[in-house]
């Protein structure tokens, strides 16, 4: 099983991916995990992106595509994967189709997570205060929200014309967002197992 999971930030693309991946058996592919571990642990390219990450900016493709590679070919011959917060862009997505077009691995279902913005900004907030994440500070929020409003939504249009779009209520309690994500996984697109 191949997916994509989609959603501004606060969405619950973390939350739901290690969900979706243990239910499934299936591995959880962050981008974002992957570039602040880049960070945390001060590597030359961790160096190179910590300035995109702290102003909420998207981490220039070719860079995303090499930190992605090897895990998600690793985890197409193993099964699957459930990639939370990649693509990004169009162009994103038009590169990572010429990869699985090598691997012969197509995405086969795209997973957007709704979630009214005053509902967003209040997790952020939440989790700001608990996490200290560099980036959940109000002002890096709103231009991350930017970000995904300009760069990410033509991604939603892109994935429905290509007939692999799911959109999922994320404002609801996590667990009956994961329920509704697995049902329409099992029972509305059987094929997928
Ligand atoms: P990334 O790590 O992907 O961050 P994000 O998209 O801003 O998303 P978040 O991690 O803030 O939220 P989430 O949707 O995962 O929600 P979560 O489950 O954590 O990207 C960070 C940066 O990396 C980007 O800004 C960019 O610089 C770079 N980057 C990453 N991918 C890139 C790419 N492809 N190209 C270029 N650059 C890239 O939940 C949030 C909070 O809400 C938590 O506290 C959680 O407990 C709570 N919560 C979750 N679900 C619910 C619920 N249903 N009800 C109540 N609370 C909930």
């Amino acid at each position: 099983m191949r997916l994509l999971l989609i959603g501004p930030p606060g969405s619950g693309k973390g939350t739901q991916a290690v969900r979706i991946g243990d239910h499934f058996g299936i591995a959880h592919i962050s981008s974002g995990e992957l570039l602040r571990q880049h960070v945390e642990q001060n590597t030359p390219l961790g160096r190179s992106i910590q300035a995109y990450l702290e102003s909420g900016d998207l981490v220039p493709d070719g860079i995303v595509m090499d930190v992605l590679r090897k895990p998600v070919e690793l985890a197409s011959r193993q099964g699957g994967y459930i990639l939370d917060g990649f693509p990004r862009t169009v162009a994103q997505a038009e590169a990572a189709y010429e990869v699985a077009k090598e691997l012969d691995a197509w995405v086969q279902v795209a997973l957007y997570l709704e979630v009214p913005r005053d509902e967003l900004i209040g997790r952020i907030r939440a989790r700001g205060r608990a996490s200290g994440r560099s980036d959940d500070t109000q002002a890096v929020l709103n231009h991350r929200l930017e970000v995904f409003d300009q760069l990410t939504v033509p991604l939603l249009d892109y994935y429905a014309k290509r007939e692999v779009l799911v959109t999922v209520d994320g404002s609801l309690p996590v667990d009956e967002v994961t329920a509704a994500v697995i049902d329409e996984l099992t029972r509305v697109r059987p094929a997928l197992r």
